[in-house]
């Protein structure tokens, strides 16, 4: 196979290691190569980029929304998005999907299965890309009720505007989510608040959290964030920022390949990795 990502910078990428043990697992030769692209240089380098007979590719930031205008194609994901995380490279030309958010949905399901039976209120907390990633997944993966809330509220409610939703959802206040919190069975950390090095900070006062409830944050550095060390003291249930890393991975790496790799001991490989073992 003959993978890589574009970016800029992406020399601290985890990607590199994933895909080469998805490779090794499946029995496939190849490898997947960084490409660090200059902004200045990006049309040029993506004309080059299609002679080099890849077979597909990540894309990061700053280039999610860039790259759109190279490809002949968009799933359904990428295109209520507008934004593509993988690119598949066939005879057609260059295909853009989204593995973000149903990468995160997919990892969150495996493990807590109970919250995708119709009936689960979740709170999205932030309004970035990832949550536009998270909130499109959830919704699609049969979540009837998702309240999204945002340190700019404006920013809450327009992203439930832009994506089609005939569920139930209301933009709200950080203050009220703080308030309401013990009545959610999901709450999703999607903002960069409590990462290394500002680990002490937390988006919101946890004090109202119900036991049970399932807290996920997508921070993986810290592995366990402080808003997630706050919930396992009330008696949450824990979802993992490096889950989802790994989950939209595994996941790209099918859209390439057609394979379904196994991910439970390669995810407790990934967490030796991360602790530095
Ligand atoms: P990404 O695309 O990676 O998700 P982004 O678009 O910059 O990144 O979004 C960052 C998110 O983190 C936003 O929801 C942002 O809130 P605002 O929209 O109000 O800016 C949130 N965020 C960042 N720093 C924050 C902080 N100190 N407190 C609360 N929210 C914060």
């Amino acid at each position: 196979m003959n993978l890589g990502l574009i970016g800029h910078p992406v020399g601290h990428s985890l990607s590199p290691w994933i895909h080469n043990q998805l490779m090794q697992q499946q029995g496939l030769n190849g490898e997947y190569k960084l490409y660090d692209i200059d902004p200045e240089q990006f049309d040029e380098r993506m004309a080059w980029l299609k002679t080099q007979n890849l077979d597909g590719f990540n894309v990061t930031v700053p280039y999610k929304e860039k790259i759109i205008a190279h490809l002949d194609g968009l799933d359904t994901s990428a295109r209520h998005l507008g934004a593509v995380n993988t690119v598949k490279c066939t005879e057609e030309g260059w295909i853009g999907y989204n593995t973000d958010g149903i990468g995160f949905v997919y990892s969150l399901k495996q493990r807590y299965p109970d919250l995708f039976n119709g009936s689960a209120k979740a709170l999205l907390l932030g309004s970035g890309g990832a949550a536009r990633g998270i909130f499109e997944a959830l919704i699609r993966e049969g979540i009837q009720e998702v309240n999204v809330s945002n340190r700019t509220v404006e920013r809450a409610e327009k992203l439930i505007k832009e994506l089609p939703f005939d569920g139930k959802a209301d933009a709200v206040t950080l203050a009220d989510a703080e308030q309401t919190l013990g009545m959610y069975d999901l709450v999703i950390q999607t903002t960069t608040v409590g990462m290394s090095p500002e680990e002490d900070s937390l988006i919101i006062a946890m004090e109202r959290l119900t036991k049970g409830t399932v807290v996920s944050d997508i921070v993986y550095r810290p592995m366990k964030t402080k808003l997630l060390a706050e919930a396992d003291k009330r008696g949450a249930r824990l979802h993992f920022g490096h889950e989802m890393l790994l989950q939209q991975a595994v996941y790209a790496f099918s859209i390439w390949t057609g394979t379904s790799p196994e991910s439970k001991l390669l995810l407790q490989e990934f967490e030796q990795k991360l602790k530095g073992v």
